[in-house]
């Protein structure tokens, strides 16, 4: 595991696993629904593919191994996998939930999650005590760093320590990121969270999500889950994320160093009220995500005088689309 982070996004399809199919250097697409047995009472290891299929288990070897996890399950899109993830809690149980966090996950958590019986105590996890909001019912603590959209960076060790202490689990989206910059298990995180759709898929072509662990207890919880409730990523979809993360190094670094220089422009221009990235050494949270993290990721924040500037910008951007999503070649 010597290897730098940019090779292993390269190699670990073909050296992580003995590849023996006829020696091809992209790892097939096993595009089917179910498997022959070669008798009554024998398996291949392979029986349906809602519970596996070896090109989805391949992607997840890989997304496992670049984020230093004992397992990753890949679903259909991130919010899938966040979905997923709530269904290890039980009624009456209580997560402190960063405040500032992907919209549709908030969403998940006040409208389906909560209907469930699960409560959610909103908290700044970068500035506020969390402490505070923990009660006998509390089972987890959930973040993002950097935030979105607000680019808050968040000390994922600082939280790991009050988790711990506690016995909480510690869930971090690491979507802004991802495993190419941080990899939050190896900070004290239980689980980590993809979107998949943005920077390892990296075309603006696939959904996907993942879900990746160090623990046990939650790999098994995890497995029966997703087998039971069936939100696994398609074969086509898990090649498309392979092939995706072959070059997840070269996009990483290219799309920070076009980020870095399009804050530095913003921040000349007139109209500009606020620019938000933390690689500009003005951020609050520019030493703790050198900290925690190898680069600054690529996504900026940032605010205009007036409604009406806003408006015209998004009106007039021609090779940024106006769209939504991130984190592919063309945004
Ligand atoms: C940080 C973050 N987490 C999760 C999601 C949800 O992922 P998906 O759109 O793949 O369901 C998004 C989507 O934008 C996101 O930005």
């Amino acid at each position: 595991m010597g290897r730098g982070i940019s090779t292993r996004c390269l190699h670990l399809e073909e050296t992580e696993t003995k590849i023996e199919h006829y020696g091809a250097l992209s790892y097939p697409i096993y595009q089917t629904a179910t498997y022959a047995h070669a008798g009554v009472r024998q398996s291949t290891g392979y029986d349906y593919s809602r519970l596996q299929n070896p090109t989805r288990e391949q992607l997840e070897k890989v997304v496992a191994s670049l984020e230093g996890g004992i397992d990753a399950i890949a679903l259909s899109s991130g919010m899938a996998s966040i979905s997923l993830l709530m269904e290890i809690f039980k009624p009456g149980d209580h997560l402190i939930v960063e405040s500032d966090l992907y919209g549709g996950s908030m969403r998940l958590f006040d409208s389906v999650s909560n209907k469930n019986g699960l409560t959610f105590s909103y908290a700044n996890c970068y500035k506020e005590d969390i402490s505070q909001y923990i009660t006998p019912n509390t089972k987890a603590i959930y973040i993002e760093t950097p935030t979105n959209p607000m680019m808050n960076v968040v000390d994922i060790e600082k939280i790991a320590k009050i988790a711990k202490e506690n016995s909480l689990l510690l869930i971090v989206d690491n979507t802004f990121l991802s495993p190419y910059f941080q990899n939050p298990l190896k900070l004290g995180a239980d689980v980590v969270i993809h979107s998949g759709t943005k920077f390892l898929g990296g075309h603006n072509d696939t959904l996907a999500g993942f879900i990746i662990t160090n623990r046990e207890e939650i790999r098994d919880k995890l497995r029966f889950l997703i087998k039971t409730t069936g939100a696994g990523l398609s074969p086509f979809d898990s090649w498309l994320i392979l092939r995706g993360i072959k070059t997840l190094g070269v996009r990483m670094e290219q799309a920070q160093k076009n980020a870095l220089a399009i804050a530095n422009w913003l921040k000349e221009q007139e109209i500009v009220a606020k620019v938000i990235y933390p690689g500009l050494p003005e951020h609050p949270g520019y030493h703790i995500i050198q900290k925690q993290a190898r680069g600054f990721g690529a996504m900026i924040t940032f605010n205009v005088d007036t409604k009406a500037h806003a408006l015209a910008i998004l009106e007039k951007v021609k090779m940024i689309k106006y769209a939504e999503s991130l984190g592919g070649l063309k945004h």
